[in-house]
């Protein structure tokens, strides 16, 4: 089995992040969204691997590679523009050849694994299989509707009046026949080739199709907070490891990882929390539920459940919580002091001040 793993996507609903970076490399504990998933995709025993990229291609190169560190084959596939998820599947008809794969969107987030979706696939193969998830609100996804033994009978691309709670996760698997249903469909309303009408068109056709059900933690880290829901959930795992430098004032609670080179100094910190490579921490309260990532700066701050991206300062601010900080961004008072606040934000940035 190969893996076609999707990476291009404009990620809209995660700006200003977006902006400048793709989402499949926002860390979730410190680690970029797509290195997740390609573990994942490795724990299934599959090493060839195609990752499909837009205009984000380089950023998304420069991170991955040609996946030796990972144990993977990687092969780049270019998007040139977002047309859809079956239009992926036909861009990458020359790499997956006649082979069975699975087809994993690289935002999203199962930290479960999937091993037994796919044992599940391999014994009885039938001609697609979906994964569903059971959501409250299945309104923003794809949604199955299943018969008998977990065959699917319909799939509706996020209908308005959905008529089941199974939502499709962003992991399918393929036997070649999704070939002739990627050619045959149309695009959709927003004119994109939706994966979910090619699968309902091999329903369609009579051809077997099922779903098999994951229950464990799933998020599409499409918004900022999924991103810190998601990583609170995979902080939870966290194992104390301290290789940085914690002096004598300081109090670690709970699991902490410091990094090499991280510099804990008369802060409080409770776990589970990473403070990354590099970082100052300095009469601080920091945590629970937070990763800090390089080379951060953080003097005289309160922050729980919260991200800070490499390289970000944050100085004096009491009450950071579920705050997601940008790479480089500088949060704090200007030298010399003034009486007012002055932002310098950037486009679509929420800021959500106390009352
Ligand atoms: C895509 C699929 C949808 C699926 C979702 C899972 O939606 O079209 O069927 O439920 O991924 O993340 P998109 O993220 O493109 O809106």
């Amino acid at each position: 089995m190969k893996a076609l793993v999707l990476s291009g996507g404009s990620g809209t609903r995660l700006r200003p992040f977006s902006y400048s970076m793709p989402k499949q490399l926002i860390p979730i504990a410190n680690k970029p969204v797509l290195e997740h998933v390609l573990e994942n995709v490795r724990s299934l025993g599959v090493t060839e691997v195609g990752i499909v990229v837009g205009d984000r291609a380089a950023q998304i190169s420069a991170v991955i590679g040609d996946g030796e560190r990972l144990g993977l084959r990687i092969t780049y596939i270019r998007q040139e523009e977002p047309l859809g998820l079956a239009h992926c599947v036909s861009l990458a008809r020359e790499f997956l050849g006649d082979d069975d794969f699975v087809m994993y969107l690289g935002d999203n987030m199962l930290p479960d694994g999937v091993e037994a979706e796919a044992r599940e696939f391999t014994e009885k193969r039938p001609a697609a299989q979906i994964v569903v998830h059971k959501v409250a609100d299945p309104r923003a996804f794809g949604v199955a509707e299943l018969g008998q033994d977990g065959r699917v009978e319909r799939l509706v691309e996020k209908p308005e009046h959905p008529r089941s709670d199974l939502a499709l996760v962003g992991v399918y698997f393929f036997t070649p026949a999704i070939h002739e249903a990627v050619a045959a469909i149309g695009p959709s309303a927003r004119g994109e080739l939706e994966i979910t009408d090619a699968v309902q068109w091999l329903v369609t056709r009579g051809d077997r199709v099922t779903a098999s059900t994951y229950d464990g933690y799933w998020k599409d880290t499409g918004r900022a907070d999924d991103v810190l829901d998601c990583n609170r959930k995979l902080l939870d795992g966290l194992k104390h490891s301290v290789r940085g430098q914690v002096d004598e004032a300081s109090v670690l609670i709970g699991p902490v990882v410091v990094e090499e080179g991280a510099r804990v100094v008369g802060s409080h910190i409770v776990g589970p929390a990473i403070i990354g490579a590099g970082t100052l921490v300095e009469h601080s309260h920091i945590g629970p539920d937070t990763s800090i990532g390089r080379d951060c700066v953080l003097r005289r701050t309160h922050l729980s459940f919260s991200m800070a991206l490499d390289g970000a300062t944050v100085t004096e601010v009491r009450g950071l919580h579920g705050s997601l900080i940008g790479r480089m961004a500088i949060i704090g008072p200007a030298d010399g002091r003034t009486p007012h606040h002055r932002l310098v934000v950037g486009d679509h940035t929420t800021i959500e001040v106390a009352a």
